[in-house]
């Protein structure tokens, strides 16, 4: 399903990051991809639930991306949850401006890959430890795809060594976009970022080259 992409950045100190800040950037030069910083936006934490729900509203598509702090987001994209996500509007009666679109988190972890293993010392996979994202989505009526993660992301010395990540990043915005990915296949990986150019498809019915 072709469709806009919207992009929630939630990271507090953007000018200190090395992974997310350039990640915005590349997907700030998509074409149908709207990238909304939400530290930016709301530098008094006081999120307009309005603005935010007809943003979502022009949006197939909604990526949630930030540094994984604590097991979970930075604080502001939970406030965004409580306050957009509103009943009657994300969910329960008549709550159904959410339907069909596809939600995915796009995420950098500090913590290796190892880590994120039951034998590990974070002890759950990543996919468990972001179980009341995955279960938002469902009561939404959204496709909770599995997360784009980034491991170790404070092992980045320089720029350089982040441009195969960011590389794969524009590759998934733009196949969400494009109506191009498997999104019953992308639901059942661990990680979107590993072998994402398998889930990935020309169009059904686009035009041949
Ligand atoms: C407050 C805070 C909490 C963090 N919690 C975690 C965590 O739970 N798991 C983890 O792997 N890394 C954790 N980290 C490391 C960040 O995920 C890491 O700094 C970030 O992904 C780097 O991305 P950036 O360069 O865009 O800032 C935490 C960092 C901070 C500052």
């Amino acid at each position: 399903m072709a469709g806009k992409v919207l992009v929630l950045l939630a990271h507090p100190v953007l000018e200190r990051s090395r992974v997310n800040r350039r990640l915005a950037e590349a997907a700030a030069g998509l074409e149908g991809v709207t990238v909304h910083d939400l530290y930016e936006t709301y530098p008094t934490l006081s999120i307009d639930a309005r603005r935010e729900q007809a943003l979502l509203l022009r949006h197939q598509a909604v990526v949630l991306q930030h540094p994984f702090y604590w097991y979970s987001s930075p604080a502001l994209l939970k406030e965004w949850q409580d306050i957009v996500l509103e009943h009657g509007w994300a969910y329960g009666k008549g709550g159904n401006n959410l339907a069909g679109k596809v939600l995915v988190s796009a995420i950098t972890t500090g913590g290796p890959a190892m880590a994120y293993r039951k034998d590990g010392y974070n002890r759950f996979t990543l996919k468990e430890l972001l179980a009341p994202f995955d279960q938002t989505a469902h009561l939404c009526g959204m496709k909770y795809l599995a997360p784009f993660a980034l491991h170790g992301s404070l092992r980045f010395e320089t720029p350089e060594e982040v441009v195969p990540h960011t590389t794969r990043y524009v590759r998934l915005l733009s196949a969400l976009r494009d109506g191009e990915l498997d999104l019953d296949r992308a639901t059942a990986v661990d990680n979107l970022a590993d072998g994402l150019d398998g889930l990935i498809s020309a169009r059904a019915g686009a035009p041949a080259p």
